[in-house]
């Protein structure tokens, strides 16, 4: 039997149906990785992230019953963006065997991120886990379901994850595991992330994230070509039981408020995923000059002040600066002074940890 979240074999009514419905989602940042996948959006690995608050894209969608061919409009900033438009129909028609009646409607999309379009973050999370809100929101309505919100974002969360994986783990506020994780004690699935911060200590709460723009060029490696890296990669069964070990020993510092664990943890990952890129066939070299620099300067500062200070990375060398709010006047003075030179036009964006999600009106 299928769950309720793959294919509900709903039929569109027969009277015309016509609404608007909007979602602001924010990005996420992976203290896991997710890194290599199978089958269709399906993680090698179980991977955990902290949910953004400033970073993030509003989406709006307007439906309704198509009286001769279905029409498309998609609009990016005000825009046509054929790329980008490109992307996002594909992944709404893959959607066929989920929303069948998709292809009997019109749809409008449009869309726009809070961050610039050049500042190099990752905008796939926060973009698809907007569009899978807004569709599984129009069939809520269009269908009258009675979906609980654990429901609701767990079909979110599945549809998000079909569009890109980092997506899924953007539904919910505070922390997100996805995939099922061997060594936690939870119930976590490789078709949606669920939420994770019921039993978070206090002082991981509230996190700061301040992202260094090392570079704003577009990604060098698509997300789907790094994943594809991991298929043959010398390292491969290792990076498995490490990013086990690492999400075991991640959710127990989560939870006694370990900030030692936490930093090695979240730095190893960083550094794994460059390393595994780095000797992938063929390599990449993402990191910086200026990245290196600041993820030493950022290592010296903690020794010297004490201070609970960390990093991330995705797979591009922009660096994630991590530090509790309690601190973030001595860290913003430490990274204005010795980290923003280093960054390309100076450019940085505060961010902290979010609430996740929320319905636009
Ligand atoms: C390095 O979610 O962008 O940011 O599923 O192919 O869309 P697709 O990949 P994507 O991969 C993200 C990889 C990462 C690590 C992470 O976010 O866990």
């Amino acid at each position: 039997m299928k769950d309720y979240y793959e294919n509900p074999g709903l039929l569109l009514p027969e009277e015309n149906i016509t609404g608007q419905i909007g979602w602001r989602s924010p990005s996420n940042i992976a203290l896991v990785k997710y890194w290599g996948k199978y089958g269709r959006q399906l993680p090698k690995n179980a991977s955990l992230s902290m949910t953004l608050s400033k970073a993030y894209t509003e989406t709006s969608l307007k439906y309704r019953t198509a009286t001769t061919a279905p029409k498309r409009v998609f609009l990016f900033e005000g825009n046509d963006h054929p790329a980008f438009a490109k992307r996002i129909w594909k992944f709404v028609d893959s959607l066929e065997h989920i929303f069948p009646y998709l292809q009997q409607m019109d749809l409008e999309i449009v869309t726009k991120n809070s961050f610039p379009h050049s500042a190099g973050i990752a905008s796939s999370a926060s973009a698809m886990s907007a569009l899978a809100l807004c569709l599984v929101d129009m069939e809520r309505q269009i269908f009258h379901l009675e979906y609980s919100d654990a429901e609701f974002f767990k079909k979110a969360s599945y549809i998000a994850r079909l569009g890109s994986g980092s997506a899924s783990r953007s539904i919910y506020p505070g922390f997100s595991l996805w995939g099922h994780a061997k060594k936690v004690s939870i119930d976590s699935d490789n078709k949606f992330a669920i939420p994770f911060y019921d039993a978070i200590h206090p002082s991981f709460r509230g996190l700061r994230d301040a992202i260094l723009i090392v570079d704003d060029a577009q990604k060098k490696v698509s997300s789907s070509m790094g994943h594809s890296l991991m298929n043959h990669h010398p390292y491969a069964d290792d990076r498995l039981a490490q990013a086990d070990r690492n999400l075991n020993l991640l959710d127990k510092a989560l939870r006694v408020g370990d900030k030692q664990v936490f930093i090695n943890v979240v730095e190893s990952e960083a550094l794994s995923l460059h390393a595994l890129m780095m000797t992938s066939d063929p390599w990449f070299m993402l990191m910086k000059a200026e990245s290196m620099s600041i993820i030493q300067k950022i290592k010296k500062y903690r020794e010297h002040s004490g201070k609970f200070i960390t990093f991330t990375m995705d797979a591009g060398p922009n660096v994630h600066v991590l530090y509790s709010e309690e601190d973030q006047l001595d860290i913003h003075s430490f990274i204005d002074k010795e980290l923003k030179p280093l960054c390309v036009k100076q450019q940085l964006l505060y961010d902290e940890m979010g609430r996740g999600p929320i319905k636009l009106k």
